[in-house]
């Protein structure tokens, strides 16, 4: 099929870029009056109007043409939902008091102990439904909810089972790590966690532990990743409550991504300088707790890399909408259209190992586009945050 009358193509890219650094993330390439060719779900060719090509079309109207939203970073597989706590938040106490109150993730986890794995699936799969009507084509999605051997696995296969019955492209993440499970101590859990961790890796192709503050310290990150070093690459959450040494521990474990960063100083960007790891910040979840916002122009300014992602979850950003990460980016970050632009797609899809198929208009890449109505930029998408802009999403 041939996409004709793009007004605006953007996010093109040579192939064999995998991430974009530095000054390079705020740029992007770009083609006016243009067209676009897919074939087997792939992108085929694109070129000027004047070349394009004959055969079956549709009509772009004018629309922009751009790579579909990467969500590196979700948990949208969970029951129910947390709104009393929402009340909670409103009337004062903080993420770690609700916590602390037995409410929380082990809220989460008491809840998906009693739903059925089917109502779980049925629930998630809603939500996921719901990320890629707003442009979504590529999302990880992590366990952490189960905090016992048998509710991982419900998660994991949950996960599993919406990977294949999505166009979407899903990539999983074995969160065990994510509290003390109910009925542990808190060294009997680490330990159940590192014997859990080679069933996780028939599903999980990354492992993550919420190292921070009141959760798992640097030493248990350390034993964890260490045994599950050759099964799962690390992706860890770091520095959202505390300067946590998560960042430390996580790069030197080789982690994929080192994700939240709301509490960083310096070392941390010291530490992630020429490393593999990508910097994954979470602009949701600072918008809906309170938090600081990650220092993001900082990283770019010291030569990294960033990502941003959802974290779609029922306590810290009940949210998946892409968009609006983007432009929290902007409002909130800094950032300018086309490096919060590069954050959602290549730097995201990057975040999860996915670069070689999503996150750019590059020839042999995945399909997975957003048009929109004609007159959009990427500009306009960011500030006029809430006007609907898609008009397809092609997955
Ligand atoms: O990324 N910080 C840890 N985990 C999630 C929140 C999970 C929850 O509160 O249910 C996060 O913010
Ligand atoms: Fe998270």
């Amino acid at each position: 099929m041939i996409i004709k009358n793009i007004g605006l193509l953007v996010g093109i890219l040579e192939d064999g870029v995998l991430r974009k650094e530095g000054a390079a993330q705020g740029q992007t390439g770009t083609l006016e009056d243009a067209w676009l060719r897919i074939e087997d779900g792939r992108i085929a060719a694109f070129g000027p109007m004047a070349t394009c090509p004959e055969g079956e079309s549709l009509d772009a109207c004018g629309g922009m043409l751009m790579p579909g939203f990467c969500d590196s970073h979700t948990h949208v597989v969970y029951a129910g939902s947390r709104d009393g706590e929402f009340l909670d938040k409103i009337n004062g106490l903080s993420y770690e008091e609700i916590a602390a109150r037995g409410g929380g993730i082990l809220n989460s986890s008491d809840l998906l102990h009693r739903t059925s794995e089917d109502q779980l699936y049925s629930q998630s799969l809603f939500r996921v439904q719901e990320m890629m009507d707003k442009g979504t084509v590529a999302l990880e999605i992590k366990s952490g909810y189960g905090l016992n051997p048998e509710d991982e696995l419900k998660m994991l296969r949950v996960i599993r089972r919406i990977a294949g019955n999505v166009p979407a492209t899903v990539r999983c993440t074995f969160l065990g790590a994510h509290a003390i499970g109910r009925g542990y101590t808190h060294e009997a859990y680490v330990d159940e966690v590192i014997g859990m961790l080679p069933q996780a890796a028939e599903y999980a192709q990354f492992v993550d532990v919420f190292c921070d503050e009141g959760f798992f310290t640097v030493e248990d990150t350390d034993r964890i990743l260490s045994a599950a070093k050759g099964l799962m690459r690390p992706k860890i959450h770091a520095n959202e409550l505390a300067v946590s040494g998560g960042v430390q521990v996580g790069v030197r474990h080789g982690a994929l991504s080192v994700d939240h960063l709301e509490r960083t100083g310096d070392a941390e960007i010291e530490a992630l300088r020429g490393s593999a790891t990508m910097p994954t910040m979470l602009p949701g979840s600072s918008f809906f707790l309170g938090l600081p916002y990650g220092r993001a122009k900082d990283y770019l300014k010291a030569g990294l890399g960033v990502a941003l992602a959802s974290d779609y979850n029922p306590g810290s950003s009940p949210s998946g909408d892409m968009r609006f990460v983007m432009a929290l980016g902007c409002i909130r970050m800094r950032l300018t259209p086309v490096e919060a632009f590069n954050a959602v797609t290549l730097n995201s899809a990057y975040a999860m190992g996915l670069s070689h198929e999503y996150g750019s208009v590059t020839v042999g890449k995945r399909a997975g586009l957003i048009l929109t109505q004609p007159g959009w930029d990427l500009t306009k998408i960011a500030y006029q945050y809430q006007t609907p802009f898609i008009r397809k999403v092609f997955l």
